[in-house]
């Protein structure tokens, strides 16, 4: 609270006569904190420190000016801006936000959003996009500014002189303007299907950022049908994410209601790449539902896969919109020298850095999976394993500037043994082979 009063006395009234000005039209200032200011600015007035005249005439003159200038602004670029890229300063939405708010009030939008925070800096913006008529904009303007830019320091004013004592009472008052004036946006925001659904969205993909994966690799199992539909119900747990043979997806697709459905292996083409006997596109993966691949597992490594293979095939893997398992791990002879820690960082080196990762990057997930600790019930240490987590996102943070990407432990997994490494909040969850075959023993325990 102290902050606001210090921040006003500092800036002065050129300071906030240019904020009310920058607020009120120029596309940057939609993050402003207009309200809380004038509303304490009027405050400070009633404690003999700001003349609260002088802090009207000029927050009004400023308010219409700063709207002036976005109408202005709105006419001279015209529909140009909705093609405009998002940028730290600019964001579509707000500007879709504010079109459906001129929508549903017309002219009057001009007057109500003056008191709701992000609309108010675009609906003079939009008016001029719109042409309004200027006579009815600048009247319309005019009754705004003067309803908030003397409103709102006058009800400072007016609280300071009446309430005795009211400087004890002042951050909760003020934190209720702020709540206040973002109430309409946030009701306005959420009474709209689109945003709610992209709000929905966002909170899954933190939610799944926080939950632990198990992943089931089937590998080359089972032989029929009717035990994969078996193995599948078995395993259908939140959390889970379970990876047939290709020609079980399907029909194993039918029988998930809660675990998701990943694939082992893709091409590295599309099918613009040309004749491709044998291959699985990732198109073809998406239209069966599945949303996990697998790439670079060492079981596939070993049968020549190559770097540049795995990269071209995490590229389209992202390109389809799924998310890539990408599997990397030194062999026993590699960790044996001490070399595990080059050979992971050769391996992620090699197929991410000429990825364009960029929008993309929360979507990858890495299993660190080393060769000599797959299949051989000789798990590697939850503690050796923590600290080549550690170090994989170690490399992607510093080296990579790739964040947030989920890293998963693989080799040896069992019932028994789980809980050790994903006691450790870096461990984001495990790959399991052998044991994704009796996934009875998983139950309840992530
Ligand atoms: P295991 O769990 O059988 O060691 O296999 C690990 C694995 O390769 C998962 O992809």
């Amino acid at each position: 609270m102290l902050d606001i009063i210090s921040f006003i006395q500092t800036i002065g009234y050129v300071g906030i006569f240019l904020v009310v000005f920058v607020e009120s039209g120029v596309i940057f200032g939609f993050f402003f904190p207009g309200d809380s200011l004038l509303f304490t600015a009027g405050f400070l007035a009633s404690q003999g420190l700001m003349n609260i005249w002088v802090l009207i005439c000029g927050t009004v003159v400023a308010a219409v000016l700063g709207v002036s200038v976005g109408y202005a602004f709105g006419l001279k670029v015209g529909p140009m801006i909705f093609k405009k890229e998002d940028s730290l300063f600019f964001h579509k939405d707000n500007l879709e936000h504010t079109k459906h708010f001129y929508d549903k009030y017309g002219k009057k939008a001009i007057i109500l959003a003056r008191f709701m925070p992000g609309v108010r800096t675009f609906a003079p913006i939009l008016a001029g996009v719109g042409k309004m008529d200027y006579r009815s904009f600048i009247s319309y303007n005019i009754i705004g500014g003067l309803l908030w830019g003397a409103g709102l320091p006058l009800a400072g004013y007016y609280l300071g002189n009446s309430i005795p004592n009211v400087d004890k009472y002042l951050l909760p008052i003020v934190l209720l303007i702020i709540f206040l004036s973002v109430l309409p946006t946030v009701v306005h925001i959420l009474s709209e299907k689109q945003s709610r659904d992209k709000i929905r969205n966002f909170a899954k993909q933190i939610m799944d950022k926080r939950v632990k994966l198990l992943a089931f690799n089937w590998k080359m199992n089972p032989e029929t049908l009717d035990e994969a539909l078996k193995l599948a119900k078995n395993s259908d747990f939140k959390n889970a994410v379970v990876i047939p043979p290709f020609i079980f997806i399907e029909e194993v697709s039918k029988i998930l209601k809660n675990a998701r459905l990943g694939a082992q292996n893709v091409s590295g083409k599309n099918s613009a790449g040309g004749a491709m006997t044998g291959e699985i596109s990732a198109a073809e993966l998406v239209n069966l539902g599945v949303k996990y691949v697998i790439v670079g597992h060492s079981e596939r490594r070993a049968m020549g896969e190559t770097d540049e293979l795995i990269s071209q095939k995490l590229q389209n893997v992202l390109d389809n919109n799924l998310i890539p398992i990408f599997c990397v791990g030194e062999s026993y002879g590699e960790r044996k020298v001490g070399k595990e820690k080059d050979v992971v960082e050769r391996q992620i080196h090699s197929a991410l850095s000429i990825l364009k990762l960029s929008a993309k990057n929360n979507q990858l997930i890495i299993a660190y999976e080393p060769v000599w600790a797959i299949g051989t019930g000789n798990n590697c240490s939850p503690e050796d394993a923590l600290k080549m987590i550690k170090f994989i996102k170690n490399i992607l943070n510093s080296t990579l500037s790739i964040s947030n990407v989920r890293v998963l432990y693989g080799g040896s997994v069992n019932p028994q043994n789980i809980k050790d490494f994903l006691k450790y909040k870096e461990i984001d969850g495990v790959l399991v082979g052998g044991a994704s075959l009796k996934p009875e023993g998983f139950y309840d325990i992530i």
